[in-house]
């Protein structure tokens, strides 16, 4: 029996009224490198099973934007494995410690992060997307459904579009996630690979960049939308395939597995893990790039009653009642280590919402993330909204809409954490 599964509660992890400082030699001046951090606690989560009761439409008012923030026993998204971190950590052998903490504090800046007056400038909030983007019609087996395309493996139940909008968005991903790890594609100590897979690959674009870095090894990229390009350097490739039915590859065959925001596209992240695990060689690494679902903001303008944390609390209820829950950011190491990982560690990212924040680095980040996010709040949503929720499209689109605008509020200082988890198979 798994002790990492979730609990009903759905918070994504302790909600802080002041930030962590108790690392603040850890916490790295923006644009400085950041620092690595040890091995983790690995402390034990005793949640229970994901797919609790579906939220009831009726007790989260998409329209609301003034009511009281959910209870705990709904949608307050108390953190699932506080007490877990709190408790005797459980280490395999050999793994060292690195404390909750550390692991939570922010890598690309100090905190809390400066908010701009904007008294110089107010050209950074202006946006021109629009989410009217046309869909490719080249590919036919596809679904269409309030606008968007799926993929039409019903087999997978994966609930987020997969057309060119959804592409342009992946890709906006990669360069965000490119800049907050400053140029790198991963953070564990990879020397030499020569098999990498990266599972769930979207638009292939880790894998390419990866596949350049290494010419010498042979990259494959996995996922059941053949979304990627053609015509690739020849060290890589793409298979359409669904990881989570049994693998093909061989036992200890790959030098390196990383995954990038699979939350909600994976049922049984232990099972899924323990796979990563057995085709890895020996003393060789899984990295998972995962967000929190969460937007924070440490003076109250982002507060959980706010339409965006109450949307993202409906989704949080609605995934895990689909059986893929994205809430699952808390749990990773835990899993990690479950699996038989070692030197298992974290790393969190401060990612602003928008670009309020006043240094120029994070503010960069938040002119993309505004974008990115924008658009997200339909892709991770609307499936979830119409066929889980109950909701009708009308009423999914106006609470979205409500959503892109907060997000768009210069008023509004949130911010995402995002986080780097990477762990090492034992040396025999
Ligand atoms: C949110 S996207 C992330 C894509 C990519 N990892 C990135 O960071 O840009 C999730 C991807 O996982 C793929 N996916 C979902 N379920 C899958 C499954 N069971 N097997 C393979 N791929 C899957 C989706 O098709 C989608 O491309």
């Amino acid at each position: 029996m798994d002790n990492h599964t979730h609990s009903e509660d759905t918070r994504p992890e302790p909600k802080e009224t002041e930030p962590v400082n108790t690392e603040t030699e850890k916490a790295e001046p923006v644009n400085s490198e950041p620092v690595n951090g040890e091995a983790v606690n690995g402390a034990a989560v005793n949640g229970q099973a994901t797919s609790g009761e579906p939220a009831n439409p009726e007790t989260i008012n998409p329209q609301s934007t003034t009511s009281a923030p959910p209870s705990n026993e709904d949608t307050n998204p108390e953190p699932e494995n506080a007490e877990a971190v709190d408790d005797e950590p459980v280490r395999p052998p050999g793994a060292a410690t690195q404390s909750a903490e550390a692991a939570e504090a922010p890598q690309n800046t100090m905190f809390p992060i400066q908010v701009d007056d904007f008294s110089t400038d107010d050209s950074d909030f202006e946006s021109d997307f629009s989410d009217l983007t046309s869909l490719s019609s080249s590919v036919l087996d596809y679904e269409y459904e309030n606008g968007r395309r799926y993929s039409s493996n019903r087999h997978t139940q994966y609930i987020m579009p997969n057309d060119e909008q959804e592409q342009d968005r992946l890709d906006l991903c990669h360069h965000i996630w490119l800049l907050l790890l400053k140029g790198e594609l991963f953070k564990a100590p990879i020397k030499n690979p020569q098999k990498i897979l990266d599972l769930g690959t979207g638009t292939g674009i880790w894998a390419i960049d990866c596949a350049e870095k290494f010419p010498e090894a042979h990259v494959i990229g996995n996922d059941i939308s053949a979304i990627q390009p053609q015509w690739v350097c020849p060290n890589l490739e793409f298979i359409v395939e669904d990881y989570e039915v049994e693998w093909l590859y061989k036992a200890e065959s790959f030098d390196f597995i990383h995954s990038r925001l699979l939350a909600g596209c994976v049922a049984d992240w232990p099972q899924l893990l323990r796979r990563c695990y057995d085709a890895l060689k020996p003393g060789c690494y899984v990295e998972l790039h995962e967000s929190a679902f969460w937007a924070y903001s440490d003076d109250g303008t982002c507060p959980d009653d706010s339409p965006l944390n109450q949307y993202l609390s409906a989704l949080i209820q609605a995934s895990a009642a689909s059986g893929k829950p994205y809430n699952i950011q808390n749990l990773l190491r835990g899993w990690l280590i479950d699996a038989g990982f070692e030197d298992v560690t974290q790393l969190t990212y401060w990612l602003p919402y928008s670009p309020w924040p006043k240094d120029p680095y994070l503010k960069e980040l938040g002119k993309y993330q505004q974008i990115m996010s924008q658009q997200a709040i339909e892709a991770y949503g609307l499936r979830l909204c119409t066929q889980v929720l109950g909701w009708g499209v009308d009423v999914s689109k106006i609470f979205q809409a409500q959503c892109r605008k907060q997000i768009g509020d210069r008023n509004v200082h949130a911010y995402v954490k995002e986080y780097v988890f990477y762990g090492r198979k034992p040396f025999r």
